[in-house]
């Protein structure tokens, strides 16, 4: 392993050590800790509330009423936002368990918003056919669920590592047996787990312009990829939209609900042009086309229909109110912004990777719930499905995976799939967008990267883009040296899930959900496969 610090071996060891604290991984702990007594460590790289589920606006996506239909629907709707990509059984699972696990959050503490009669309220947002997204605080709902999440944790679980980063899986005859941690002064610490769940967030930090905060740099999926996991659909890196055009990163989100409670996109001419409600693949594609016509960095989102802005959505009326905008009378700027990973680590049904010991929830996932582009507001949704599935298998005492879910994909030879066979796709570099020197510091190499996956692997791509991206990474790459710092590993992790992402996006020639390929504009029969990638 990397690094100059001698390694201490942490003795006890863990029933369940949850990499990440956002609510994939702490919906997880809490099950494992509280109903299993489970012996359960959390290791996160910042303060244990320090996740981009603290992000999370528009709500949780869920149907309380227990109605099948209404349940089918929102199962036709995840499966329609998913372009052809989404796993059926994964999709009924996030449908149908989802309900209980917002009840159970409610157990737990969390608060969210209710009408007079003191009914949880519903909105609407893009994609869905029907209001059915609860939330708390406005659009506060990440903030509230973490909140509830935390608590639950301090007083439940064994040990929590905070600032803590993992550098890598400790794997052991074929099976991941714990991590190396970097803790905050540098020194470097084996933690043994029988079991690791991976919970790590998503990599918005790919792109110059994003929605996630610092810590969204794709640890968790790089990781795995070094162990020898299979990861798929990471071409479908989703695009918000509504982010506030502001010079702050991350970019404040104009939540999704405001559209659904009447809000308009304009150009930059002042004329609609897109059907607001659409999915976000469809509202971003428009919006970039639009403002590369219009050769305009941003567009217009028109709320001051909205009546009672100010108590529905408190938080993001104070956010506009720091940069003096009134979205009563004002037109709020808006751009599209990286926001979420559709794809990652691939997951059988119950959570488990194609490591044995080495699990996965949430958005470090490829679960097969969100396909080529996630429904809003299942995000915060699959998290809390999906986490507490890993602690049942484990407690079930599953070993590894099965062909259920998007594992289909890598253990049934019959599921139609395209194996990449590893990011180095042997493709020459073409041209760079960045000059070819690569520069010295971290930060600046780090702001190098996003620079070129905003330009040529962002909302639209083509070949050629992504070729001029593709040098430009390997030339980070090459210029990796030994991690000294966190921000060293944060690099190298970018660098990997670039590689895999670039990688897929070159192989998909077609247009599909969140993946447009300007020279592919059409939808592929061929391609209604997921990609997976592997390092050699
Ligand atoms: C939003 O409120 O628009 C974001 C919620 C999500 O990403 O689903």
């Amino acid at each position: 392993m990397t690094g100059t610090s001698p390694t201490v071996r942490a003795r006890a060891e863990l029933d369940l050590l949850v990499l990440g604290s956002g609510v994939a991984g702490l919906s997880a702990a809490v099950r494992a800790a509280d109903t299993h007594g489970m012996a359960v460590g959390v290791l996160t790289k910042g303060e244990l509330e320090q996740a981009t589920t603290r992000w999370a606006q528009g709500g949780v996506a869920a149907v309380l009423s227990g109605d099948p239909d209404a349940i089918d629907l929102h199962l036709a709707d995840t499966l329609e936002a998913g372009a052809g990509l989404c796993d059926i059984d994964s999709v009924r699972v996030l449908v149908d368990e989802g309900p209980s696990r917002v009840n159970e959050l409610i157990g737990l503490g969390a608060i969210f918003d209710r009408d007079a009669t003191g009914a949880l309220s519903v909105s609407l947002e893009g994609g869905h056919s029907e209001a059915r997204v609860i939330h708390a605080g406005g659009a506060a709902t990440g903030e509230e669920v973490e909140r509830a999440l935390v608590s639950a944790v301090q007083r439940t679980v064994t040990v929590v590592h905070e600032r803590s980063f993992a550098v890598d899986l400790l794997v052991d005859g074929g099976r991941c047996v714990g991590v190396i941690a970097r803790g905050e002064t540098g020194e470097r610490t084996e933690i043994a787990a029988r079991n690791v769940l991976l919970a790590t967030g998503g990599a918005g930090q790919l792109f110059a312009v994003t929605t996630n905060p610092a810590e969204a740099t794709g640890d968790g999926t790089a990781m795995a990829m070094r162990a020898g996991a299979a990861v798929a659909d990471l071409e479908f890196f989703q695009f918000h939209p509504t982010a506030l055009h502001d010079p702050r990163m991350p970019r404040p989100l104009l939540s999704e609900a405001l559209r659904g409670h009447g809000a308009l996109i304009r150009d930059s001419t002042g004329e609609r042009f897109v059907d607001e409600l659409e999915p976000r693949d469809v509202v971003s594609r428009a919006m970039t086309a639009r403002m590369l016509e219009q050769k305009v960095e941003h567009l217009w989102l028109d709320a001051t229909g909205i009546s009672h802005f100010a108590r529905r959505f408190p938080t993001i009326t104070s956010t506009l109110a720091e940069v003096g905008l009134d979205p009563g009378v004002d037109w709020l700027p808006i751009a599209p912004a990286a926001h979420h990973q559709c794809g990652g680590v691939i997951t059988d049904l119950r959570g488990a990777t194609s490591l044995p010991g080495l699990w996965a929830a949430g958005e470090t996932t490829c679960t097969g719930v969100h396909g080529a582009n996630r429904l809003a507001s299942n995000s915060l949704l699959e998290g809390m499905v999906f986490g507490p599935r890993v602690v049942e298998a484990i407690d079930a005492g599953v070993v590894g995976p099965e062909a259920s879910g998007a594992m289909r994909c890598v253990l049934d030879p019959d599921d139609p799939t395209l194996e990449i066979g590893g990011v180095h796709i042997g493709l020459e570099p073409l041209d760079s967008i960045e000059p070819a020197e690569v520069p010295v510091g971290t930060g600046e190499r780090r702001a190098q990267l996003q620079r070129a996956m905003t330009l040529g692997a962002g909302v639209l791509r083509t070949g050629p883009s992504l070729a001029a991206t593709v040098a430009v990474v390997a030339g980070v790459r090459r210029s990796l040296a030994e991690p000294r710092t966190v921000a060293d590993h944060e690099l190298a992790n970018l660098v990997t899930v670039a590689e895999g992402l670039l990688a897929a996006a070159m192989a998909r020639t077609e247009s599909r959900g969140a993946h447009t390929r300007s020279d592919h504009p059409d939808v592929s029969e061929l391609l209604q496969v997921r990609l997976v990638v592997r390092l050699p």
